[in-house]
């Protein structure tokens, strides 16, 4: 491919994105100069980190809610690991959640975010990928940005035919040799929006998108076959059970803390039989009595699907291990991961 081809790749993108950039809470309208504002890179920041794994409907009133209550990076620092874990309740991979409050401390602690790639990635919790995207949209460097959607459009721009994972590197070179100078971020940006709205995963909408002419894919035929993915693996079933113990009339139900930094570790949560720990949860009640059945919920996880039964009992009695009572009223503000929010929501429909 020669420079000049390159250069046009990036012209009409940016071209296309100046006239078509999504308006979302964490981004300036294209081609805006950076603002001189700390509070800045910590948006770019906390916005990539929630995208990950997750689309741009899901993370919008997340990204709302963190930003209202903890507007710059000394206020999440200063934040307790349970206030984050709770508000992080939802959006999954709590993973994320844990490694978002030791970044914002040690970037509390330097003083501000880094501006290089190499410097944004010795940050905890911090790979390639935000590396690349806050250098590139939070501080306007040159930085090869590389997401599901521009995997997809970069694979069919070049009709890169190597199956995946393995084809990541041609991607990236391919990238790499497309982005521009100026503007990387934009670029990058603009490259996600046309993989999210023109250039999907099944459907491709190739008439209106304006790289079209130059795609090798759309030339070869069938640019929906690519990028082409690894078989799915099937994912074990498992199956466990959660307890909803009440006490005092069915209004305090006793909630624990996962441990840990295993499967929703750090996340309140309903007891449980220990079926993440095990291939089946095979563990005791926390007590003994009359459990009653109130259902089943299912759970896709990335590594396993989950039936969790659901057994309920009041009692006068305390469960073992650490825990706390929780006004059933107020069970929408624990924090509880989604697994755990649907096992209430079935507890409470047969109360
Ligand atoms: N996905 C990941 N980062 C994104 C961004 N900055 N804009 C839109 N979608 C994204």
């Amino acid at each position: 491919m020669t420079a000049s081809i390159s250069a046009t790749i990036a012209e009409r993108l940016l071209a296309w994105y100046d006239a078509n950039a999504r308006d979302l809470p964490w981004r300036l309208p294209p081609g805006e100069p950076l603002p001189d504002d700390p509070a800045w890179p910590y948006r770019v920041w906390l916005s990539e980190v929630m995208l990950q794994q997750t689309t741009v409907s899901a993370v919008k009133p997340y990204f709302e809610k963190f930003t209202q209550t903890w507007p710059d990076v000394e206020a999440l620092a200063a934040a307790s690991d349970d206030a984050v874990m709770a508000a992080w309740a939802g959006l999954g991979y709590y993973s994320r959640a844990r490694n978002l409050v030791k970044c914002a401390r040690a970037v509390a602690e330097r003083g501000g975010f880094p501006s290089t790639e190499a410097e944004l990635r010795a940050l905890p919790g911090l790979g390639d990928y935000t590396a690349a995207a806050i250098a590139a949209i939070a501080f306007g460097r040159r930085a090869v940005v590389v997401d599901a959607n521009v995997e997809r459009v970069v694979a069919r721009l070049f009709a890169i035919r190597e199956p995946l994972p393995k084809a990541r590197k041609a991607i990236r070179a391919a990238a790499d040799r497309i982005t521009p100078d100026a503007r990387a971020g934009d670029f990058a940006q603009g490259l996600m929006d046309l993989g999210s709205h023109i250039c999907t995963s099944k459907v491709p909408r190739c008439l209106l998108c304006p790289l079209s002419e130059l795609c090798e894919g759309r030339r070869q035929g069938a640019p929906e076959s690519l990028p082409v993915k690894p078989p799915k693996k099937q994912v074990p079933e498992r199956s466990g059970t959660a307890f909803w113990i009440t006490r005092s009339h069915g209004t305090e139900v006793w909630l624990v803390t996962r441990p840990g930094t295993g499967m929703l570790g750090g996340m309140r949560a309903l007891p449980d039989d220990g079926w993440s720990a095990r291939v089946d949860g095979s563990g005791k009640p926390p007590l003994a009595g009359a459990w009653r059945s109130v259902g089943a919920v299912r759970h896709g996880f990335t590594h396993a699907s989950l039936t969790l039964q659901v057994l309920a009992m009041d009692t006068r009695d305390q469960p073992r291990g650490e825990g706390q009572w929780w006004p059933v009223a107020q069970i929408g503000e624990a924090g509880l991961a989604t697994l755990f929010a649907k096992a209430a929501g079935l507890a409470l429909a047969e109360a």
